[in-house]
């Protein structure tokens, strides 16, 4: 029993040493308006497809992202235009504008019915049995608020709810090429068909 309880509090006393320091959420809005909002907006509501959405993003999600790009870990679409930007950021700074995005409300964007939103919906929420691609949804939520993780590799489970449709068709192929490197999207990706990434990102676009 004893032994148990050391173990525990050696997990936990690790899981806190390797967590991001206390945020400032009102040093993070100004980190947010005098740096992030010209390509983010400063909601994180970015309007340009080429540029993710990052409101009400999972904190952790924004902090390990922003610091892959600023180190140069994750070089997916423009991610080498934000670098230098990010460059001069401390951990703190990082973690405060992370908390900043994570609380701003999140806009979606349409799905167009004309891009087979049926198949899109379809795989969202039961995935693809024959090529054994999971339901999105186990992971990303049934509305695409993600979920919490922690304690492993994995910080979060993305939002994806009301992302631009090009963005995450873009990052499903870098996931597909192994450009952008995670042991489970690198594997569905891989079994997914070109119409099928469409087909759920145009769902995920309108996703709220
Ligand atoms: C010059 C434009 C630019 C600026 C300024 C910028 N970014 Fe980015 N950011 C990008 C681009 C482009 C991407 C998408 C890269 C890709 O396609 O993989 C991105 C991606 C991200 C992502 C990954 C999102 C996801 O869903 O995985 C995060 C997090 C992020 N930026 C945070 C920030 C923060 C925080 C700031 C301000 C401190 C900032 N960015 C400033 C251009 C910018
Ligand atoms: C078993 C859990 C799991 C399932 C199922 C899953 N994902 Fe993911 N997904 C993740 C994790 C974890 C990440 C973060 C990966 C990283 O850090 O690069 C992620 C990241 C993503 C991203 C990148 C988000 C961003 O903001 O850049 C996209 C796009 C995505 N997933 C789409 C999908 C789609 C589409 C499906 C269904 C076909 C799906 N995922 C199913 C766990 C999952």
């Amino acid at each position: 029993m004893k032994r148990f309880t050391l173990l525990t509090m050696a997990v936990v006393a690790g899981a806190a040493m390797a967590a991001q320091p206390k945020a400032d959420i009102a040093k993070g809005k100004e980190i947010a308006t005098n740096i992030c909002a010209a390509c983010h907006a400063a909601d994180g509501n970015s309007g340009i497809a080429m540029y993710p959405k990052l409101s009400a993003q999972h904190a952790n999600y924004i902090f390990k992202q922003t610091k892959d790009i600023k180190e140069g870990k994750r070089t997916t679409g423009a991610a080498a235009s934000m670098a230098p930007l990010v460059m001069s950021l401390s951990d703190q700074d990082i973690a405060n504008v992370s908390a900043f995005f994570a609380t701003q409300y999140p806009k979606a964007g349409e799905t167009n019915p004309k891009e087979n939103p049926e198949l899109g919906a379809r795989i969202y929420r039961s995935g693809i049995a024959a090529k054994k691609v999971p339901a999105c949804m186990s992971c990303h939520g049934p509305s695409g608020a993600g979920m919490p993780a922690g304690g492993t590799d994995i910080v979060a489970y993305p939002r994806l709810g009301g992302q631009h449709k090009a963005y995450i068709v873009q990052q499903m192929q870098a996931y597909q090429s192994g450009q952008r490197t995670n042991t489970i999207m690198n594997d569905i990706a891989k079994r997914m068909s070109d119409e099928e990434l469409n087909a759920v990102a145009n769902f995920i676009q309108g996703l709220h």
